[in-house]
C-alpha cells in the first residue's frame, strides 16, 4: 500500500502542510481523506426485515452515538445509482432496525455481509449467522452478538447530493450478553472484554490493544 500522498492528485503542498479545499478535489479523494482522518469509526452492523420477512444485514461505519437522553444513534446510508440500499428501504417500511456491535470474532462475518447482493438474498445466511427476532422492535438481530441496540426510526435527514440519508434511531432496548463484564459500580461494558472493531480507512480495522485510562483534570 502506497503512503506517498504527494503523488495524490489535487493535494497542494504549502509551507510544511497541505492545504486542501474539499470543493477542489474529487468525491473519491474527499472520501479517502475523511475516512482516513476520522478514525477509528464504530461500525453499526444494521439488521432489518426485508419484504417477505427476509432478514437483511449490512455494516455501516458512518455510524455514531448522538445523544443519551434519549439514546439516539445515527447511521448515514449512501444510495446506489438505482435507488436506496436495502437497509434504508427496510427501515422505512418497518420503522425499526437493530445496530449490532461488531466484535473481533465477527470481523470476517461482518465483511461478508457487506456484499452488494439482491434484496432477496439473506446476508445472515451468507455469513453463517442466525437472525433472531427482537422482542422490542420489528427487526432481527445477530444471534450470538454480545451487544445489540434495538432502535425505532426517529428521523431521516437528507445529506447533500452524494446522496446520503442520515437515519436517526431511538434506542428503545439494549441486549447485552450476560457474560459481558461491566466496569465496577457502573453500566460501562468493559472494552477489553467486548473487543469492539473500529474501522480505519479502506479495508483496515482496529481492535482495542493498548487501552489507557486517564483521570479527568480537576
Ligand atoms: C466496514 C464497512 C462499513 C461500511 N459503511 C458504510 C456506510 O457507512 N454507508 C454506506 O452507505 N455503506 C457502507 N458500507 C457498504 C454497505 O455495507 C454495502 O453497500 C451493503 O451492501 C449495503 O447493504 P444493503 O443493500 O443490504 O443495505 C460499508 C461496508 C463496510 C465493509
Amino acid at each position: 500500500m502506497s503512503t506517498d500522498c504527494s503523488k495524490a492528485p489535487n493535494l497542494k503542498s504549502g509551507e510544511g502542510f497541505r492545504s486542501i479545499d474539499p470543493e477542489e478535489i474529487s468525491g473519491r479523494e474527499r472520501y479517502q481523506l475523511l475516512t482516513s482522518l476520522v478514525v477509528p469509526r464504530p461500525i453499526g452492523w444494521i439488521s432489518t426485515w426485508g419484504s417477505g420477512d427476509t432478514p437483511n444485514l449490512a455494516p455501516f461505519s458512518y455510524f455514531s452515538a448522538l445523544s443519551h437522553a434519549p439514546i439516539l444513534v445515527g447511521v448515514s446510508i449512501g444510495h446506489r445509482s438505482n435507488g436506496p440500499k436495502d437497509t434504508l428501504i427496510n427501515i422505512r417500511n418497518r420503522l425499526a432496525f437493530c445496530a449490532n456491535v461488531v466484535t473481533a470474532s465477527q470481523l470476517e462475518a461482518m465483511n461478508l455481509t457487506s456484499a452488494e447482493v439482491d434484496a432477496a438474498v439473506d446476508e445472515f445466511g451468507l455469513a453463517g449467522l442466525k437472525a433472531e427476532s427482537s422482542s422490542r422492535v420489528d427487526a432481527p438481530y445477530v444471534g450470538g452478538c454480545p451487544a445489540v441496540l434495538e432502535c425505532l426510526l426517529e428521523k431521516e435527514v437528507v445529506l447533500g447530493s452524494a446522496p446520503n440519508t442520515l437515519v436517526i434511531g431511538r434506542v428503545v432496548g439494549v441486549r447485552l450478553d450476560a457474560s459481558l463484564p461491566l466496569m465496577k459500580g457502573t453500566s460501562e461494558v468493559d472494552p477489553e472484554a467486548l473487543l469492539p472493531v473500529g474501522r480505519l480507512s479502506g479495508v483496515g480495522y482496529a481492535m482495542p490493544g493498548d487501552v489507557r485510562k486517564i483521570a479527568r483534570p480537576g
